[in-house]
């Protein structure tokens, strides 16, 4: 494994229920942070909206644990990073351009079809004195598909090898992703989010195009326009009015 950013840890595992319930362990056993967890395969691997994610050995199974100076609300936009940092990794080890896009929340897709998908879970400190309630710890789970990708998903599904036929080793990831994590996490710390937003947009898929947005039973349609200041979608309806999406799975209609 390549050198860890100063200040981080990792933990290794063969197989795990998921490293996210590791790293959540870790956070509650009093971990400073700035570790990532990371297994070969994990039996209990789970995907946003209670999805399960298939975890066999050959992909990239990892979570990131911070304990970032912000309220949970904040921190959460550090899911954008965690998207651009998997590109920038994916990029910088297989040396190519490779045509990777963002797909909000925080997909990250080759050719249309998903590639990695990201998982935050977090707590909150009690609130102090009537103020904002800060971040206790962030996790940032992170799943690519290196080696293979399962078929039957909600959104279609790729893998590094059957899109661009480069062969990467998990071990040989991680390291890269903590990296190219840190240097966009230092730089939201500095800059604040209007800077990241701004990168994520240029590397948004099908950005000004329409747009279909599933939450529960409701299926929202419009023009993809723009992420807000906390990282919220921006879509223009049919009437021309703004629609603000907190939640929800984004997809792209055929033929669009
Ligand atoms: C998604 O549904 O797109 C998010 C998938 C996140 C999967 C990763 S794999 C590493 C980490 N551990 C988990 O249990 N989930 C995340």
């Amino acid at each position: 494994m390549s050198e860890l950013p100063s200040g981080y840890r990792v933990f290794s595992h063969e197989i795990i229920d998921s490293t996210n319930e590791e790293a959540k362990r870790l956070a509650m056993a009093g971990d400073p942070g700035k570790c990532i967890v990371w297994a070969v395969e994990q039996t209990a691997g789970r995907g946003r909206r209670g999805r399960q994610w298939v975890s066999k050995p050959g992909n990239l199974f990892a979570s990131i644990l911070i304990r970032p100076q912000a309220r949970l609300a904040d921190a959460s936009q550090l899911s954008f990073a965690a998207a651009l940092a998997v590109k920038h990794t994916l990029e910088v080890l297989s040396q190519q351009a490779i045509g990777f896009a963002l797909k909000w929340p925080n997909d990250v897709l080759v050719d249309g079809a998903k590639i990695s998908g990201i998982l935050l879970e977090g707590s909150s400190k009690p609130a102090r004195h009537g103020g904002y309630a800060q971040t206790d710890y962030l996790i940032i789970g992170i799943g690519i598909n290196l080696q293979h990708h399962p078929e039957d998903t909600p959104y279609p599904a790729t893998d590094m090898i059957a899109a661009t036929g480069i062969s990467l080793k998990p071990e040989d990831v991680v390291a890269q992703l903590t990296v190219s994590f840190d240097e966009i996490y230092q730089s939201w710390v500095t800059n604040g989010f209007n800077a990241l937003r701004q990168q994520w947009l240029k590397a948004a898929y099908r950005l000004g195009e329409p747009i279909e947005v599933q939450q529960n039973d409701n299926r929202i349609k419009g023009i993809m326009r723009d992420l807000d200041a906390t990282g919220a979608l921006r879509i223009e309806v049919e009437d021309g009015n703004e629609v603000v999406i907190h939640a929800g799975d984004v997809f792209f209609p055929a033929g669009a």
